[in-house]
């Protein structure tokens, strides 16, 4: 069965641009978001690697570690890595997992035979600090990722890990955000002390926390 939010990401050991890692090792006590790309030396992915690296001090900023992977080998990476710098104008500043065994791929169920026979498509893995997988998104190779939008789920993640709230439809960092309904009106006065708008019991609005 595939993975599902909530289950431990799976623990590997891979050799990547950066040396061998064992993944729940690397990850430490940071959130991780491992993504996967179908081939080297393609279009839509060169672009995508040059933008996580063009990003990555956001993800430095949110205590998170990317790490990349396809079925090509880390020499495979390593060539490509110019081209990404010659076109994207970014340097490779996180690893790439080569995965020629396909053994990561299939961990992580990254091959959809029906989309793409042997290579994995674009698929995305938020992992908690807990090694829990918070989020999936699944995009098919002809269609590069936002990743501004990542770094928007990213957030959500990591505010309502942290406070009793959930973000509404289109919230940015920054936005109002909706108290658990779990919470009475009576505790939501001392958990929210900027105070909260109440359109419905079950929705209240209330500023964002941490802000
Ligand atoms: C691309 O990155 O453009 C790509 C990769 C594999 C198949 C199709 C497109």
């Amino acid at each position: 069965m595939a993975l599902q939010l909530g289950d431990i990401a799976p623990d590997f050991e891979a050799d990547t641009t950066e040396g061998r890692i064992r993944f729940h090792e690397w990850l430490g006590d940071s959130w991780g978001i491992l993504f996967s790309h179908p081939k080297d030396f393609t279009p839509v992915c060169t672009t995508e690697l040059g933008e996580v690296a063009r990003l990555k001090g956001e993800f430095d900023r949110r205590n998170t570690k990317v790490i990349g992977l396809s079925v090509d080998s880390v020499e495979s990476h390593r060539e490509w890595s110019e081209d990404i710098k010659e076109t994207q104008g970014q340097t490779l500043n996180y690893p790439l997992i080569g995965d020629p065994s396909h053994a990561v791929a299939d961990l992580y169920d990254m091959i959809h035979p029906n989309a793409l026979e042997t290579l994995t498509v674009r698929s995305v893995f938020i992992i908690g600090p807990d090694k829990k997988i918070k989020l999936t998104i699944t995009y098919p190779a002809s269609t590069g990722r936002n990743f501004d939008e990542i770094i928007r789920a990213l957030d959500s993640l990591q505010l309502t890990a942290k406070y009793s709230v959930s973000t509404p439809v289109n919230w940015n960092d920054g936005g109002d955000v909706i108290i658990a309904p779990a919470i009475s009106d009576e505790d939501a006065k001392t958990a929210f002390p900027k105070g909260f708008t109440v359109l419905k019991p079950y929705l209240r609005m209330t500023p964002q926390p941490n802000k």
